[in-house]
């Protein structure tokens, strides 16, 4: 136990970095992966099924908790790891995000953003300040500047304005935050796909100085070429001895591209939202479990997967549940993605210690291309 959150690197290999950011509420192991518990619950999964997949930290969102149940009535209850029964670390997010994805649903100034509830239409509003005050009241371990982010494609003068005042709003985040022992405040890089812009923006941030450093703006329509291309130098210019995180990203080969290239976090919907679905992420690439080939296919979804779903059940049932609409259909499918997802994290993991990280990267890509057979 401490009170302050470190980050230890215990080895690299090429770009790829793995380690340990070290919480008062545990370890996690990175690089890391963290399932979205979007409204307080990774969706159809209790807490410790999440723990049992491999997850060290959940993520939460400051965005949909301060609309339903709000922050208050939540810090009321104790906080959000007793309200949702998880120990473990958590990162929220800051609302900014989330809101510009409302569109016409927000106006955007200086101090902050105003926007309609998407719930039922009734007026908010966010600031560097309130997002904070939001988040401490959550009782988050790892609390995000409030930032702002453009769709791509967008032109380079909206970009690079868009970018200063999240640099602003960067610094406000950090004053109104404080000093909170065993709280950690992470910064957001953003600038789309300007190499000077990420630049300025790295720069700013690390001047504020936080705890780890985020890569905002990405996975936002521009595709993975265009994505790994930034990742070829984002990461690089942030500091070497602080956790970097990429938001939400991604498929498996994003991730794993971006672990090649220095990120230690990740979080992404994809997952769980997924397996509510029908759609499966295995060894072999995606297997929709809906379709009619697994009808009366007594195998498992993924013999080298010891996940509930894999271990006990046939591709058959997971097709009748899957095509009934069944909850429990849902339940095993995220429970395997996210396993698959913490199983790919672990072996990168292991990958990097050892040193073999390229034959690994290389087996990973090898057995996606022969596909479900
Ligand atoms: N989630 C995915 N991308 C972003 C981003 O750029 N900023 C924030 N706050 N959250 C994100
Ligand atoms: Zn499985």
């Amino acid at each position: 136990m401490t009170d302050r959150i470190s980050f230890h690197l215990d080895a690299t290999d090429g770009k790829a970095r793995t380690g340990k950011i070290q919480t008062t509420r545990g370890a996690i192991r990175t690089p890391a992966f963290m399932p979205v518990g979007t409204a307080a619950t990774v969706k159809g999964m209790m807490p410790e099924s999440v723990r049992a997949t491999g997850a060290d930290i959940l993520l939460g969102n400051t965005y949909h908790l301060m609309l339903r149940p709000t922050a208050e009535r939540i810090a009321r209850l104790g906080g959000l790891h007793g309200f949702m029964n998880w120990d473990g670390p958590i990162l929220t997010d800051s609302g900014g995000f989330q809101v510009m994805s409302l569109g016409a649903l927000r106006k955007l100034d200086e101090d902050g953003v105003t926007f309609k509830s998407h719930i039922d239409g009734s007026k908010h509003r966010l600031t560097p300040e309130r997002s904070m005050e939001i988040q401490a009241l959550l009782g988050s371990d790892i609390v995000m500047c409030f930032d702002e982010c453009p769709a791509l494609p967008a032109d380079r003068d909206r970009i690079a304005t868009s970018m200063e005042l999240s640099m602003r709003w960067a610094k406000r985040s950090k004053t109104a935050f404080g000093d909170r022992p065993g709280h950690a405040l992470f910064g957001i890089q953003q600038g789309g796909l300007e190499q000077d812009l990420r630049a300025q923006s790295a720069d700013a941030l690390r001047d504020i100085g936080f705890d780890g450093y985020a890569i905002g703006g990405l996975a936002v329509g521009e595709g993975q070429a265009a994505m790994f291309d930034c990742l070829d130098y984002a990461p690089d210019q942030l500091p070497v001895d602080r956790p970097r995180y990429l938001m939400g990203v991604g498929k498996p080969d994003d991730i794993v591209g971006a672990v090649a290239r220095g990120v230690d976090m990740m979080d992404c919907v994809l997952p769980s939202r997924s397996g509510r679905t029908g759609q499966a992420f295995t060894r072999r690439g995606v297997v929709n479990i809906r379709n009619a080939r697994h009808a009366d296919d007594p195998r498992p979804l993924d013999a080298e997967c010891a996940c509930p779903a894999c271990s006990s059940y046939s591709r058959a049932y997971l097709h009748h549940v899957s095509r009934s609409k069944e909850m429990i259909a849902g339940m095993l499918l995220t429970w395997h993605n996210l396993h698959y997802y913490q199983d790919l994290m672990a072996g990168m993991r292991g990958a990097i210690a050892a040193g073999t990280f390229d034959a690994w990267q290389a087996v990973f890509h090898a057995r996606r291309a022969e596909g479900d057979v």
